[in-house]
């Protein structure tokens, strides 16, 4: 039997990889290797870059995978555009497992931006109390704006010193809860929150407790990244697995 390789990092790819395995499928889950102790999986598991569109599409042949799922997060867009281009080059079937992104609902106080840039933008010029709730990435691109106090929540404590002035850093691995965000945007006296929207239940309690405590966010909207079919649950994926393998 020929595996199927799953792109994760995510709490989809997660519950993919369960039922995959569950259900005896050959399946290798890929990681990109960000967290020291990433979260183990049901599946045979690697680690690391694949070397670009090129290497992927080598990686593809020379395992002889027959289907890619991409679950990787709404933002990293270098990987799924990769994936795309790959699985064209090498014939095979690729889809996205993807969670809705957010909406804005009453009482939210969102402002929207469509990059990084765009919310270093947003943030006010007096200093402010900022929960920028982006993980480690793109935290460089906030010095624009020093006269900020910055709260950030890691899974790992940073190696290096961070590129921003004053920092908090607290270190957690999700999902969140509702009343454990609001206390500890409470205990920082929090002004603003950035947010990535990436969708999902297990980063969302932040904006609920910013809803409740009137706090506006800075929500950032999703990258672009080339079309393929995406789905939006394991039943929906399970059954396109089943469907393109035949
Ligand atoms: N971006 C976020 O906000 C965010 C948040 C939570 C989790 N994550 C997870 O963290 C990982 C890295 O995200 P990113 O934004 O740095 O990605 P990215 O910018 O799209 O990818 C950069 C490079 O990292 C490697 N890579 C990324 N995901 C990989 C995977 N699942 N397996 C093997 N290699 C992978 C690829 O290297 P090569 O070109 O060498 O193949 C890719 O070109 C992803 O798996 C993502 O699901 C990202």
């Amino acid at each position: 039997m020929t595996p199927i390789l799953l792109l994760g990092g995510t709490t989809e790819a997660s519950a993919l990889a369960k039922t995959l395995a569950g259900a005896a499928i050959d399946a290798v889950f890929s990681y990109a290797g960000r967290t020291a102790k990433p979260v183990s999986q049901p599946l045979p598991t690697r680690v690391g870059g694949f070397g670009g569109v090129e290497g992927l599409a080598e990686y593809l042949k020379t395992e002889s995978i027959t289907h890619v799922v991409d679950a990787t997060h709404p933002f990293a867009a270098q990987m799924s555009t990769n994936a795309v281009h790959a699985c064209e080059a090498a014939g095979v079937p690729l889809c996205a497992f993807e969670r809705p992104a957010w909406q804005a609902g009453e009482g939210d106080q969102w402002v929207h931006a469509d990059s990084i840039e765009g919310a270093v933008n947003a943030l006010p010029e007096a200093p402010a109390r900022v929960f920028l709730a982006i993980g480690k990435q793109n935290l460089a691109q906030f010095a624009a704006k020093p006269q900020h106090h910055y709260l950030l929540r890691l899974v790992d404590a940073p190696k290096a010193d961070l590129p921003l002035p004053r920092t908090t850093v607290e270190i957690a691995r999700g999902p969140f809860d509702v009343a454990g965000d609001t206390a500890l945007m409470q205990r920082h006296g929090i002004t603003h929150v950035v947010a990535k929207n990436a969708g999902g239940i297990g980063a969302a309690a932040k904006l609920t407790a910013a809803r409740e405590l009137s706090l506006p966010v800075i929500m950032i909207g999703r990258p672009e990244v080339p079309e393929r079919p995406v789905l939006g649950s394991v039943a929906e994926v399970m059954a396109w697995l089943s469907h393109t393998a035949d």
